[in-house]
């Protein structure tokens, strides 16, 4: 059985959207995995699939969101997801994306992340990228300086994109309340999507895309087969 996780791997990485760093230590520095895509893309269902393992394996790992994961996080989500607030500004909104990654990655992935463990982290800066770059259309170079100062120049190590038909995403959750969001139309859905395929290509060596469609038990089996070198075989 391994419990711990594989501290000795190489990360050679793209950084947050134009730089690139190289990391090689053997120092616990835990592992930042996000989860993106489009409403509906069954994100949640993995990363509750994925903790299940790694309870079992006895593997350190907190599992978090974005907007959110702390008090102060979770308060900016409540005003960024209220459906009522239709009158936000897109900058108001791109500025409390990036006020609740501030404050979620200061008080609780950066020091997951000391301690050594695997944040699990559902949605992360490529959301702003996506949203509020792409299909709000706000200025990216705006995005990159805002994003390095939320994220203390801290980067994913690795992400899995979940991607899928805006259709069938948005068929999925249309017996939900619908959030400020996702009462989006359909083509900033669509935008949405396609920025994140083009973030994916660019930074190819963090992104692992996978079909949204597949069944969820098929969705698994390749996390957990991209993840083997850091969490060993399922079965171990
Ligand atoms: P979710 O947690 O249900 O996915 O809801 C979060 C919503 O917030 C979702 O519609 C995506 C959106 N979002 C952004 O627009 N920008 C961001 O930076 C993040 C993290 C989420």
């Amino acid at each position: 059985m391994m419990n711990t996780i594989n501290m000795t791997q190489s990360f050679k990485k793209s950084a947050s959207h134009g730089e690139s760093y190289h990391r090689e230590s053997s120092l616990p520095h835990g592992l930042f995995i996000t989860f993106e895509g489009i409403e509906g893309s069954g994100k949640t269902t993995q990363i509750q699939m994925l903790e299940e393992v790694l309870k079992k394996k006895g593997i350190p790992y907190i599992t978090t969101r974005e907007p959110g994961g702390t008090k102060i996080a979770e308060a900016i989500r409540h005003i960024l997801l209220n459906p009522d607030l239709k009158e936000m500004r897109p900058e108001t909104e791109l500025l409390l994306y990036c006020a609740s990654r501030a404050q979620h990655t200061a008080e609780l992935i950066l020091p997951a992340l000391a301690e050594g463990k695997i944040v699990l982290c559902d949605r992360y800066f490529d959301s702003t990228y996506a949203y509020q770059g792409a299909a709000r259309d706000l200025d990216e170079e705006l995005i990159n300086v805002l994003t390095k100062f939320s994220t203390y120049g801290r980067n994913p190590d690795l992400t899995f994109l979940l991607d899928l038909p805006v259709e069938i995403g948005l068929a999925r959750i249309k017996n939900r309340n619908l959030d400020r969001l996702e009462q989006e139309t359909i083509s900033f859905h669509e935008k949405v999507r396609e920025q994140y395929l083009s973030i994916a290509r660019k930074y190819h060596s963090r992104y692992i895309v996978l079909k949204g469609e597949s069944q969820p038990e098929e969705i698994h089996r390749q996390i957990l087969a991209s993840l083997h070198t850091y969490i060993g075989e399922q079965n171990d």
